[in-house]
């Protein structure tokens, strides 16, 4: 415990004095206030009183070089001390944001087949990011005398953030509660979770059609010239690891073209190397016409995002220009030079120390060892993920499909006996699933470790099994 001198009172009762904080109960933080960190390094955070913890989550997917990297710090420094700030509304421009753009195209052409995607337009969170998809499909449509094609589908279980429209377009009821969300105009699809949703004796193949259909019966009912995007993360995140098929998105793809309907794709999470490939539309070879990134763009050491936009999208704003005016969005710091220069050396660590590979390998030795010691656990129903994007979903009894019936839920009890123990795991809020999903500098020797105090958590929470 830390003591904030000035009000003689502790750092943990100042938080519960001031502080709002996102996405937390606010009768749990009044009862059992924060856990206040103050140093991290590597793959490891430091609270307060000085005890270590395997950030098993990388802060909440996106530290994806690790932390404590002089380099990220030395290089925003740097371009603090050149520029600190000036906006790129009006074509006023710096170099780091032109730089980075370039890159991001060249990322997206080299290693996501998306030579399609030529413009960049930044921003500094997911939420923002995908608000920015969703004006722009809205955009895209009027230019092209398309008034009402303007209702975009979601799925059950997306998450692509908290802002208006961004969680409008999020599929988890807890984040439309008392906010009156979603939107009018958004709607969402069933959630291509085969483990949870399949039914019996339903084929993975039968399933992946039963969910093209419910998407092709909802694109017929609302009537396709109403429809004018679909919305996904290519693995869902915090919809609880979900990872369809290359079938399922090869499918969705070609009945979007049928329809005319823009696919938007949320990289938000799966972008920049988590899934051990660099996107994930380059893992599922997707082309969408929209792209949200952030998170990994700068492993989060300043808030970015960014959103690719395709060739023949951008052609209808262009030509839109004499009728429209100016393209009327943006943000102030939209293209920040500090970010834009974060973001470019963070990349080039990524490559200097090829971290994606990382992440393919150390990814997949963490799932085989995670379904080796706990795989055949009753309370385990499913082990799946890619990469370093990993999920462990909890079933009430060995082969059923159900949530345990246990209150705090299962998920949340095991998380917290892993942070007791010195791993930091999430409660995800949609099915009962932890996520690893640590910095894509993790070593055998993490996972080995992360395993072992995941696997004592879980057998506090439910016993041996
Ligand atoms: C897939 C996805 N999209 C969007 C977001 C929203 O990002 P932000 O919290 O930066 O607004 C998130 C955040 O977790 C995400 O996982």
């Amino acid at each position: 415990m830390s003591l904030e001198t000035s009000r003689n009172i502790s750092l943990e009762e100042l938080d519960k004095q001031v502080l709002l904080h996102p996405v937390t109960s606010i009768a749990e933080h009044q009862a059992n206030g924060p856990l206040i960190f103050n140093r991290a390094g590597g793959v490891r955070m430091y609270d307060n009183t000085g005890k270590s913890y395997i950030d098993g989550a990388a802060a909440l997917w996106c530290v994806n070089v690790g932390y404590g990297r002089k380099r990220l710090s030395e290089v925003a420094k740097e371009e603090m001390d050149k520029i600190g700030f000036y906006h790129t509304f009006g074509a006023a421009s710096n170099e780091p944001a032109i730089l980075l753009a370039d890159k991001l195209v060249q990322l997206l052409h080299d290693h996501a087949g998306c030579d399609h995607i030529g413009k960049i337009f930044f921003g500094l969170s997911g939420s923002d990011a995908n608000d920015t998809q969703f004006k722009l499909a809205r955009y895209y449509n009027n230019l092209r005398g398309k008034p009402n094609k303007k209702k975009i589908i979601s799925r059950i279980g997306g998450y692509h953030g908290t802002s208006a429209a961004a969680g409008s377009l999020t599929g988890i009821p807890v984040y439309h509660k008392a906010f009156d969300l979603p939107f009018d105009g958004v709607l969402h699809t069933s959630c291509p979770n085969y483990w949870k949703f399949g039914e019996l004796n339903e084929s993975e193949e039968e399933f992946t059609s039963r969910m093209l259909k419910d998407l092709e019966d909802l694109i017929l009912k609302e009537g396709p010239d109403t429809i004018a995007g679909f919305i996904a993360e290519p693995i869902m995140g915090t919809g609880g690891v979900i990872v369809p098929t290359r079938e399922y998105y090869h499918r969705v793809q070609s009945l979007l073209k049928k329809h005319d309907i823009l696919f938007m794709v949320d990289e938000v999470i799966n972008g920049f190397g988590r899934l051990g490939s660099w996107f994930g539309s380059g893992f599922y070879g997707i082309k969408p016409d929209l792209m949200s990134f952030a998170k990994g763009l700068t492993s989060a050491y300043f808030p970015m995002s960014a959103v690719g936009v395709a060739d023949h999208i951008w052609q209808v704003l262009a030509d839109g220009t004499p009728e429209v005016g100016m393209f009327a969005h943006g943000f102030t710091y939209s293209g920040h030079p500090v970010g834009a220069a974060v973001g470019l050396a963070n990349i080039e660590i990524m490559e200097e120390e090829n971290l994606i590979k990382n992440a393919a390998e150390v990814g997949a030795y963490l799932k085989q060892s995670l379904i080796e010691r706990l795989g055949d656990h009753p309370n385990i129903g499913e082990i799946r993920g890619e990469g370093l994007m990993i999920g462990i979903e909890y079933a009430a009894e060995k082969g059923s499909k159900e949530a345990p019936n246990m209150s705090p839920p299962a998920h949340k009890q095991v998380a917290i006996a892993a942070q007791e123990r010195g791993l930091l795991t999430r409660a995800l809020p949609f099915l009962q699933v932890n996520n690893f999903s640590p910095p894509l500098t993790f070593t055998k020797s993490d996972a080995d470790e992360s395993i072992d105090i995941f696997a004592e958590s879980v057998e506090k929470v439910f016993g041996k099994g």
